[in-house]
C-alpha cells in the first residue's frame, strides 16, 4: 500500500492569518498542521481549495451551552448540537461557561460541564467558569486551583439578581486574577439603575418585550463599562469587557485602552445586525430579540463596526444564548403575556456569527481579511491561552481549518441551520460567504451544507495562563510593593 507524508493536503490555499496572506499548500499529519509549501506531496486525502480563501477556524470565545437556568428554561443546545451547528458556521473551537451555583463550589460546576461536554462535542472546547458565589474558599482556594488546572478565565457579573456581584467581591476576585495571571471577564451593566427603572416601567404596565430595551440603556452600560475599568486600574490588571452594544461603553474602552490600561473588549453579531426596534414588533415575537445588553441604534452600529475596524475590541463572539421561541421551555416559559423580565435572555448565533461578518465586514469592505480573522480566531485564542494550537494556520497548530466560499449568495433559514433553536434573529437576511469545509483537528467536520462530523470528535483543551501581570501603573507599583496586591 502507498505510504502518504500526510494524512491530507489542503491544495491552492488562499492563506490568510491575522497577519499575513499567501498561496500555498498545507499538509495535515494527525490532525495537525504540519507542512505550509507552495507544492507538496500526494496525501492521503486531498482537498482542492482551488484558490479560494482558506483561514483558520473560528474560535468563539462566548457562548452558552448546557447552561442551568433558574426559570424553569432550558437552554436548546446541548455540546452535540451546539457544536454541530458551530463546526458548520467554521468555528471549530467553543469556550462556553461552567455556571457556579449559588451555594456551591466551581469545582463542582467544572465536574458537572464535563459530565455534559464529554462524548458529545463536535468541534474542541475550553472553559470560562462564572463566579457567581464569591465566597472565601471560592476565592482564595478554588479560583487559584482551578487556574492551575487550565481554568484560566472568570466571567463576573455586575447584573443579574441571581448571578451579581458587588465592587468589593469583583476586587477579591481581580486580586486573584491579577496574581494568578489569569483573565477576568465583566458583564457591565448598573444593576441598580436597572431595577429601579424596571420596577417604574412595570408599575405602568409597560410589560412587552421592547421595554426590555428600556430598562437597559446605553448609560447604564457605560457608567458600570467606566467601574469596571475603574477596578481594574486600580488593581492595575488587565479585564475584557463582555459582549459591548453601545457607542458610550465604547467610547470607554478606547478612552482607557489610550491611557495604555491593558482593558480587552468583545463585541457580537446582535449589535451590529439588529437594533432596539427589533424588539419593538407587535405582540410578543420582539422576545426573540431579548438580550442583555439590549442592541441599540444605528449610530451604536457604526460605533461598534468602527471599535472593530481600529482594534477596540479584540474579540467577536456569538454570546449564543439559546432559548426556543416556540414552547414552556424557551422565550415563552413565562407565557406569551409575561412581562419582559421574565423572557430568558440571549439570542442564537453560533452558527451565522462568521457568514455575517465575512459578508458585512471583509466582503462589503468594512474590515480586511486578516482583522477578521484576528477577531474571530487569533485574539480570542491569545487572550484566553489557546495560541498558537488554536486561531491561526501555522506549523505545529491544530487543522482547524475553514475553506470559504465567497461565490454565491444564500439566504440565512433557520430550516438550515444545525442548532436546536426554532429561529434565528437574522431569518432572510441575505450573506455572500458561508464555509465550504470544515475541518477540526484534520478531521472534515463540515463540507457543501452537510455535517460530517461527529460527537465525541470535539476535545477538551486546557487553556494556558496569559503572561502574568506586571504593575503598570504608579499606584499599582505602590502597591505591589507594599505587598497588598
Ligand atoms: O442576554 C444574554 N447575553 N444572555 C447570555 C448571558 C450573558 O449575560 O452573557
Ligand atoms: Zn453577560
Ligand atoms: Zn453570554
Amino acid at each position: 500500500m502507498e505510504q502518504h507524508q500526510f494524512d491530507m493536503v489542503i491544495r491552492n490555499a488562499n492563506i490568510a492569518t491575522a497577519t499575513d496572506i499567501f498561496q500555498a499548500d498545507i499538509g495535515i499529519r494527525c490532525g495537525k498542521i504540519v507542512a505550509l509549501a507552495q507544492s507538496l506531496l500526494a496525501g492521503a486525502q486531498e482537498i482542492d481549495a482551488a484558490g479560494r480563501w482558506v483561514l483558520p477556524g473560528g474560535v468563539d470565545a462566548h457562548c452558552h451551552l448546557a447552561q442551568p437556568t433558574s426559570d424553569g428554561s432550558v437552554m436548546a443546545d446541548d455540546f452535540f448540537t451546539g457544536t454541530r451547528s458551530a463546526a458548520c458556521g467554521g468555528t471549530t473551537t467553543v469556550i462556553p461557561f461552567a455556571l457556579q451555583q449559588k451555594g456551591s463550589t466551581l469545582e463542582q460546576a467544572v465536574r458537572d460541564y464535563h459530565v455534559a461536554s464529554d462524548g458529545r462535542a463536535c468541534v474542541d472546547y475550553a472553559f470560562h467558569i462564572i463566579v457567581a458565589d464569591a465566597t472565601v474558599h471560592t476565592v482564595e482556594t478554588e479560583l487559584p486551583d482551578l487556574i492551575e488546572r487550565g481554568y484560566t478565565s472568570f466571567k463576573l457579573y455586575m447584573t443579574y439578581e441571581d448571578l451579581k456581584l458587588n465592587d468589593r467581591q469583583i476586587l477579591d476576585i481581580l486580586s486573584i486574577t491579577r496574581r494568578e495571571g489569569a483573565m477576568s471577564m465583566i458583564h457591565a451593566e448598573n444593576t441598580d439603575c436597572i431595577a429601579w427603572l424596571t420596577e417604574r416601567l412595570l408599575a405602568k404596565g409597560l410589560t412587552t418585550p421592547i421595554y426590555h430595551s428600556l430598562s437597559r440603556p446605553s448609560v447604564v452600560e457605560r457608567e458600570a463599562t467606566h467601574r469596571a475599568i475603574s477596578l481594574a486600574e486600580f488593581l492595575d490588571t488587565p479585564v475584557l469587557i463582555v459582549h459591548v452594544s453601545g457607542r458610550e461603553a465604547t467610547e470607554q474602552i478606547r478612552q482607557a485602552q489610550s491611557r495604555g490600561l491593558r482593558i480587552y473588549a468583545e463585541t457580537c453579531p446582535q449589535y451590529l445586525f439588529l437594533t432596539a426596534d427589533d424588539l419593538g414588533s407587535d405582540g410578543f415575537e420582539g422576545a426573540k430579540c431579548i438580550c442583555s445588553p439590549p442592541p441599540r441604534d444605528e449610530g451604536s452600529q457604526q460605533a461598534i463596526w468602527d471599535g472593530l475596524d481600529n482594534g477596540t475590541f479584540q474579540v467577536f463572539s456569538s454570546d449564543h444564548a439559546p432559548f426556543r421561541y416556540e414552547g414552556a421551555e424557551g422565550k415563552k416559559v413565562a407565557g406569551e403575556d409575561g412581562d419582559f423580565t421574565r423572557v430568558p435572555n440571549g439570542i442564537p448565533g453560533l452558527e451565522t456569527r462568521l457568514p455575517l461578518l465575512f459578508s458585512e465586514g471583509v466582503l462589503a469592505g468594512r474590515i480586511d481579511i486578516n482583522k477578521f480573522v484576528a477577531v474571530t480566531a487569533t485574539e480570542p485564542a491569545k487572550i484566553y491561552g489557546l495560541y498558537p494550537r488554536k486561531g491561526t494556520i501555522s506549523i505545529g497548530a491544530d487543522a482547524d481549518i475553514v475553506i470559504w466560499d465567497t461565490t454565491q449568495k444564500r439566504t440565512i433559514r433557520n430550516e438550515d441551520l444545525h442548532h436546536h433553536v426554532d429561529y434565528t434573529p437574522y431569518e432572510g437576511r441575505e450573506v455572500g460567504a458561508w464555509p465550504a469545509v470544515t475541518l477540526c483537528r484534520g478531521e472534515v467536520v463540515y463540507r457543501d451544507g452537510e455535517f460530517t462530523g461527529r460527537a465525541g470528535h470535539g476535545a477538551f483543551v486546557r487553556c494556558e495562563r496569559p503572561k502574568p501581570a506586571r504593575p503598570k501603573s504608579r499606584l499599582g507599583r505602590t502597591l505591589a510593593w507594599l505587598d497588598v496586591l
